[in-house]
Formats: structure tokens, C-alpha cells, sequence
């Protein structure tokens, strides 16, 4: 059962709404990630679950109560900012100690929370540093203790892990991940990066312009994009753009696409590791003939970008396949890798 419901939300700065008719439904317990591009209203919306943001229209639910106007203080929401935010005067124990001495509690269960809490993020024995002492990841440790201190009852973090270098983001998500289950608590992590979010995540929604374009566990979406948009947000490339003719789906050069359905067009789509590239020029179903036109080495394999009439398409091989610039190739789009959306993003 959800236990947060945003039910068609309005809310933005002033006149310039951002949110609009917003719709989610987080069950308790749960890590939500709100994930998309910079500027799509991701901050937007955890400040108005939050409470910083006014919902100007709609309704917000926490477990079973109405949430939509009640003040920041009253939610026991706990929130980690990107910025960390620590006190820079006060050591690691007094920053984590703040909240819970402005709840007027008592100094020997103080003691006994902070300790605890600090060695659950790592931290014991660093109780009298200063922030300014500290590592990023330190720091963003301080900050997490320091909001899971008050046993919030939903933790929102917004990019918590980008000040830190990309070792260290691995390491904190995993951490992340492990103090939010082996806690119980419900969380909304807001992130722009795939790999990231993926990997921590229950659920995921995906975020466009103010809206939610998807909502779905990550191995879902992964291989069920709803649209365009989405697809290209979990890595599809290589958009075939199709017509329906004579019952059959087929792009503009002619090359038939085994695809379902009865929209007048779609777009057939597949990833560049998915895509398969032969020598010369074959014929056939699901087959684009090209020419390659830029060969990169990336190590373990190669990328080879190919020209063909419908376009430019990127097809990752086997590192030892070879091809120069100019070489007839064929690309072949396996049927079970092969995706087809029906909208333009
Ligand atoms: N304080 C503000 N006043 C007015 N507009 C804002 C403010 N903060 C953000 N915006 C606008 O709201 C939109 C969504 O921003 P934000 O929620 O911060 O996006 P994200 O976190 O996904 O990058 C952007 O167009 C941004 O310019
Ligand atoms: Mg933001």
C-alpha cells in the first residue's frame, strides 16, 4: 500500500509552475528515485514533499493523513542536500546532535543515538572532527547520520552523491542502499544518472519537462520503455523510423520491420551493443545496408558509427572485428533486442 501519494499536484515558484497535474504513489519502505535531466522538475518535487514548495493545486497523502498543507516541522521528513549542508563551526557529533537537541532530547539518549548512528555510517571515532577535516564522502556520511539520527519517516535525498569523485559515488550508493534497507525506510532519491539510479533503486520514475514519463522497477523499464524518451534514457539509440504499408511495417529505403500493432507509424529501436554488423551488403528483413564512417576503440570493444539511407546508426562488436572507414557493412537488428515506440519525445 502507498504510503506517500502526491495526487495531481500543481506547485512551482510563483506564477512559473513546474509540477503540473503531478501524480506519484511510493509504498513504505521503498527507495523511489525521481530520475531525469537537469531542469526537469526533480528538486521541484521532493521540496514540495518536503513541504519548502506550496502545492498549489491538488493533494499530497502520507500514510493515510493529508499531508497537503501541513507545515515543514510537523512532516518528520528527513532531507540530504547535494551541497551536504553541515554546521561548519560544530564538530561531526554536535552536527548529527542539532536535530535532536532542538526536539528537547535527553542528553544520555543523545549520547547513545549519535554514537550509534555514527558507526552505522562509518564514522566512529570521528566524532570531534570538523567538517572542513573531512572528505566529501565523509562529509556526505555526517550528512546522512545527521537526517537518519531523527528516524525520519521518509528520507529525501536530492543528488546526494554528485560533489563526489565517480570511486566514491559507487562506494556511498552501495551504502546508501544497504543503511535504507537494513532500516526500513522509505526514500525518494532524486539523480541524473542512469547507472546510479538503477542500481539502487526499487522503482524508478523518469522524468520529463514536469512530468512522469515512466514508473516502473529498474529491470523493467530497462527492457520495456514506454516511449522514446525513455528508451533513450536506458541506453536505446539507432531509431529506425517506420511506416505501415500493406500491413507490413517497413523504413523508407524499403527494409521490412517484423513489427505488431496498427499505429500508422512507429519508430523500431535497439540498442548499440544489441545491433549486429556483417561484411557487404546483404538483403533481407530487419537488415540496413551502410558504410562505416568512424571506428573508435573503446577498449573492450569497438564503435563503429554506419551511414546508411535512413541515417547514422552507432554498433558496438567485439573488439578484434575490424572495419575501416568506407567498408560496405550490413546492420541487423535482432528481433528479440529490438523495441519499437510509438511517439515522438
Ligand atoms: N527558486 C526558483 N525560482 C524560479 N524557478 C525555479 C526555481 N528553482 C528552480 N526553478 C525552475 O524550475 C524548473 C525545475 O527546476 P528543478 O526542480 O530545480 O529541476 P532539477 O532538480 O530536475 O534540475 C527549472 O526550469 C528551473 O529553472
Ligand atoms: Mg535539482
Amino acid at each position: 500500500m502507498a504510503i506517500l501519494e502526491l495526487k495531481n499536484v500543481s506547485a512551482g515558484y510563483g506564477r512559473n509552475t513546474i509540477l503540473k497535474d503531478f501524480c506519484i504513489s511510493i509504498e513504505e519502505g521503498k527507495l523511489v528515485s525521481l530520475l531525469g535531466s537537469s531542469g526537469c522538475g526533480k528538486t521541484t518535487t521532493l521540496r514540495t514533499m518536503a513541504g519548502f514548495i506550496d502545492v498549489s493545486q491538488g493533494q499530497f497523502f502520507f500514510d493515510g493523513q493529508d499531508y497537503t498543507h501541513r507545515p515543514i516541522h510537523k512532516r518528520g521528513f528527513g532531507y540530504v542536500f547535494q551541497s551536504y549542508a553541515l554546521f561548519p563551526h560544530l564538530n561531526v557529533f554536535e552536527n548529527v546532535a542539532f536535530g535532536l537537541k532542538r526536539q528537547h532530547v535527553g542528553k544520555a539518549e543523545i549520547q547513545t543515538r549519535v554514537t550509534e548512528m555514527l558507526s552505522r555510517v562509518g564514522l566512529a571515532g570521528f566524532a570531534d572532527r570538523l567538517p572542513a577535516d573531512m572528505s566529501g564522502g565523509q562529509r556526505q556520511r555526517v550528512a546522512l547520520a545527521r537526517a537518519l539520527v531523527l528516524k525520519p519517516r521518509v528520507l529525501l535525498m536530492d543528488e546526494p552523491l554528485s560533489n563526489l569523485d565517480a570511486r566514491l559515488r559507487v562506494e556511498m550508493r552501495v551504502e546508501i542502499r544497504r543503511l535504507q534497507q537494513e532500516m526500513g525506510i522509505t526514500a525518494v532519491y532524486v539523480t541524473h544518472d542512469q547507472e546510479e539510479c538503477f542500481s539502487i533503486s526499487d522503482q524508478v520514475a523518469i522524468m520529463n519537462n514536469g512530468r512522469i514519463e515512466q514508473m516502473d522497477t529498474p529491470v523493467h523499464i530497462y527492457s520495456h520503455p514506454v516511449n522514446e524518451f525513455t528508451a533513450r534514457f536506458v541506453g536505446f539509440e539507432n531509431f529506425v523510423p517506420l511506416t505501415r504499408e500493406n500491413g507490413r511495417y517497413a523504413s523508407a529505403s524499403g527494409t521490412v520491420f517484423e513489427a505488431e500493432g496498427t499505429a500508422p507509424k512507429l519508430k523500431a529501436a535497439c540498442r548499440p551493443d544489441d545491433l549486429q554488423l556483417v561484411p557487404g551488403h546483404e538483403g533481407g528483413v530487419m537488415c540496413l545496408r551502410g558504410r562505416i564512417v568512424v571506428a573508435t576503440f573503446l577498449g573492450k570493444q569497438m564503435q563503429y558509427l554506419v551511414n546508411t539511407k535512413e541515417g547514422d546508426y552507432l554498433v558496438n562488436t567485439a573488439a578484434d572485428t575490424l572495419y575501416a572507414p568506407n567498408d560496405p557493412v550490413t546492420i541487423f537488428f535482432p528481433a528479440e533486442k529490438t523495441i519499437y515506440t510509438t511517439d515522438e519525445a
